[in-house]
């Protein structure tokens, strides 16, 4: 019998599995501290599909357990349309929704849900919050509603955390919700109320480029997730085949990493494609297995990921990416690309801009792009054949 295959592609990393990361889960630690201490500070987790934000939001959620904080994931996916009601309601529901989970676990007492289900927001502009049909304490604005929560939880609490995976929504109109949460944490702070905020997604919150420029780059100072290092492949899959018994050689190691250049999803999406090969008389993963899954890891493991890519942009970014595809070396500068394509420049360089904030192509030094991953270009030039 082969045991079950640890390795799932579509699923986040069970945060005792969780690999590498270290600095930046040291900065969350740091600012959860902080913040339990009286000085709220957050921070937000950016980078492209599959890179592992949603793991490391989970894993931070395992560290607020650990510091007897109460963690709120979720997240905003599928939201387009939010208003500050409606983030303001999203934030209480969950809360309400995660203390309900704690009670039904009996790690919260009762009677304290019913003291949050008491909270009801009056806005200035007339809006009404409210998450019940009782309400006997009204609060003007969402500062006072957390401010109020945060009563009832503070003798078993040390803080609040909120995880919100997918949020780049937030970022839309001039980062106005963004501006709107930090303005609540600046509220906060005055008297106090423990709450941290980490938001996660594909946020361009360092500003266009990486030019730091935002003025959230303070509140919610990013996490930049990369690709993992030739260390953290390898112990990311020592761990995993570890846990099953299964053996590996540095060799494989090496072109698995050379294959997939450590990309979270893409690394565990060839490892569990190669596991699916063994045989009940293997102990050990070797090229062989690889070699087996070769054909089905590029054509359907990996095909509806890079579709986002490249099947589902405009033409002319297609255009794009083909001509970066057909180009045998690794760089290509936007005049390369302007001439290869025979047009302007300034008609290029939108969709440059859009193909960067996509994830598709990654800016190197000035004014060079490259596909973000070498596996890219085979599934483009297969689209093409
Ligand atoms: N630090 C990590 N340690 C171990 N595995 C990881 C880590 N980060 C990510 N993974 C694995 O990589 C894959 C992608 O991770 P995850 O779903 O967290 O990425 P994501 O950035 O949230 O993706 P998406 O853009 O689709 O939301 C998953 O299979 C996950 O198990
Ligand atoms: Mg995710």
């Amino acid at each position: 019998m082969i045991p079950p295959n640890p390795f799932n592609p579509g699923s986040p990393v069970d945060p005792d599995d969780f690999v590498g990361r270290t600095q930046d889960l040291e900065s969350f630690r740091q600012k959860l501290r902080q913040t339990i201490n009286g000085s709220l500070a957050s921070m937000s987790v950016a980078g492209g599909y599959g890179i592992g934000k949603t793991s490391f939001l989970h894993k931070c959620k395992a560290i607020a357990e650990e510091q007897n904080a109460l963690p709120i994931y979720f997240s905003l996916n599928e939201m387009d349309e939010l208003t500050r009601e409606k983030l303001a309601r999203v934030l209480m529901e969950r809360v309400q929704e995660k203390v309900n989970e704690e009670v039904i676990l009996q790690r919260i007492s009762s009677h304290i849900l019913a003291m949050l289900k008491k909270i009801k927001i009056k806005t200035e502009g007339g809006v009404e919050i409210s998450l019940s049909e009782q309400h006997h304490e009204t609060v003007p604005n969402l500062q006072s509603a957390l401010t109020a929560t945060w009563e009832s939880l503070k003798d078993i609490k040390t803080a609040m955390v909120f995880l919100i995976d997918e949020a780049r929504v937030l970022e839309r109109n001039r980062a106005e919700l963004v501006l709107y949460l930090r303005a609540v944490l600046e509220q906060l702070q005055l008297n106090k109320t423990p709450v941290t905020i980490v938001p996660a997604g594909k946020l361009t919150i360092t500003g266009p480029s990486g030019t730091g420029f935002s003025p959230l780059v303070r509140t919610f100072p990013p996490a930049i997730l990369e690709n993992f290092s030739y260390q953290e492949s390898r112990s990311f899959i020592d761990k995993k085949l570890h846990s099953v018994g299964m053996a590996v050689g540095e060799e494989v190691l090496k072109k698995i990493y050379q294959v997939t250049e450590g990309h979270p999803f893409v690394l565990t999406a060839y490892l569990a494609t190669a596991y699916s090969k063994l045989t009940s008389e293997d102990s050990e993963l070797k090229l062989e297995h690889f070699v087996a899954a070769d054909l089905e890891f590029v054509k359907r493991v990996l095909a509806p990921f890079f579709s986002r890519f490249y099947d589902q942009s405009g033409k002319s970014s297609r255009k794009i990416l083909y001509e970066m595809a057909i180009h045998a070396q690794e760089e290509i500068s936007l005049s390369g690309l302007s001439a290869q394509l025979q047009k302007n420049s300034n008609e290029i360089s939108p969709h440059i801009g859009k193909l960067v904030q996509e994830g598709a192509i990654v800016r190197k030094e000035r004014g060079k792009y490259r596909l973000f991953h070498h596996l890219l270009r085979n599934y483009i030039l297969h689209k093409n054949q």
